[in-house]
């Protein structure tokens, strides 16, 4: 049996476990795939080896180090600076990032889109930015602080905090704050907010499982509008395919889906 697991801290609300297993059962694959608690990131790397874990997803606050501690990143992680899977390989950590093409398979059914606004600039914003730039899709940030904003810049992005936005047309509106997940407040200021959402298309939740404020005004401005769900299920298939060499079908990602729902 191969042993999978998410480090994180807190831990115990992940459905990553649900969702894997799901997966492992679906295509009859010998893996269980479990949550650990690591309190010091400095932990993460030793407990992977030492307990001959095959692979991992690594959530908040984690990412930065598991990146720094790997033995080999690979590929678009190296741009975002963070990574959310790791595969052992001959007692070798590769690392990898399935945020950034997971954010973008999520949007896929999105028409056209040309041009994005990503309101923060945290962890998330960062894979969703270097993702959205390299297909091509240009990039504005707007976050409630300045001090955040260096690593936009450098990716060429246009950058705002509240004090200096200026609204222009935008396809698609992605709220990457964690405004809205264990309260009520909108985003950005209700004004501004709802000058953006009057000249885009499309709008997107990185919180899942909710009817964000954020969401309820996309709704109301008549934007086509999604949850986190297929967000955090495709970062998973992608995690997934990494674990297992096998590649996901429909009927894979069904069940993923299913395993998400399960308490
Ligand atoms: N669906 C998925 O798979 C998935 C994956 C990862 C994360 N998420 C969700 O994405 C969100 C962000 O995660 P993260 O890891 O990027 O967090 P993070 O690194 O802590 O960044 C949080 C961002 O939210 C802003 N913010 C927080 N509270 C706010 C408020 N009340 N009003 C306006 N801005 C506020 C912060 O602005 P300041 O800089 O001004 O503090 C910062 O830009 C969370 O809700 C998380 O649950 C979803």
């Amino acid at each position: 049996m191969k042993n999978f697991t998410i480090y994180g801290n807190p831990v115990i609300h992940s459905k990553s476990p649900q969702m894997h297993n799901a997966g492992f059962r679906q295509i009859h694959f010998n893996g269980n795939y479990d949550k650990t608690l690591i309190e010091d990131g400095k932990d993460l790397k030793n407990h992977f080896l030492n307990e001959h874990i095959s692979g991992a997803n690594i959530t908040v606050p984690h990412k930065e180090i598991a990146f720094k501690e790997a033995d080999k990143v690979k590929g678009i992680a190296k741009k975002i600076g963070a990574v959310n899977t790791y595969i052992n390989k001959d007692g070798k950590v590769f690392a990898y990032n399935t945020d950034a093409p997971g954010f973008l398979k999520a949007i896929e059914e999105f028409e056209g889109i040309k041009n994005a606004i990503i309101i923060g600039a945290g962890g998330t914003a960062k894979a969703i930015a270097v993702a959205l730039t390299q297909a091509d899709i240009e990039v504005t940030v707007l976050n409630r602080s300045k001090n955040k904003l260096e690593f936009f810049k450098n990716l060429d992005c246009t950058v705002y905090s509240w004090d200096d936005f200026i609204c222009e047309d935008y396809d698609l509106v992605i709220n990457s704050t964690s405004a809205g997940l264990k309260d009520d407040e909108y985003p950005t200021s209700l004004e501004m907010l709802e000058d953006i959402l009057n000249v885009s298309n499309y709008a997107i939740d990185c919180i899942y499982g909710k009817m964000t404020p954020f969401l309820q005004k996309a709704k109301e401005n008549g934007l086509t509008f999604k949850d986190g769900e297929d967000m955090l299920l495709y970062q998973g298939v992608l995690a997934f395919e990494l674990f297992t060499g096998v590649e996901a079908d429909k009927e894979l990602v069904e069940a993923m889906r299913q395993g998400l729902k399960e308490s």
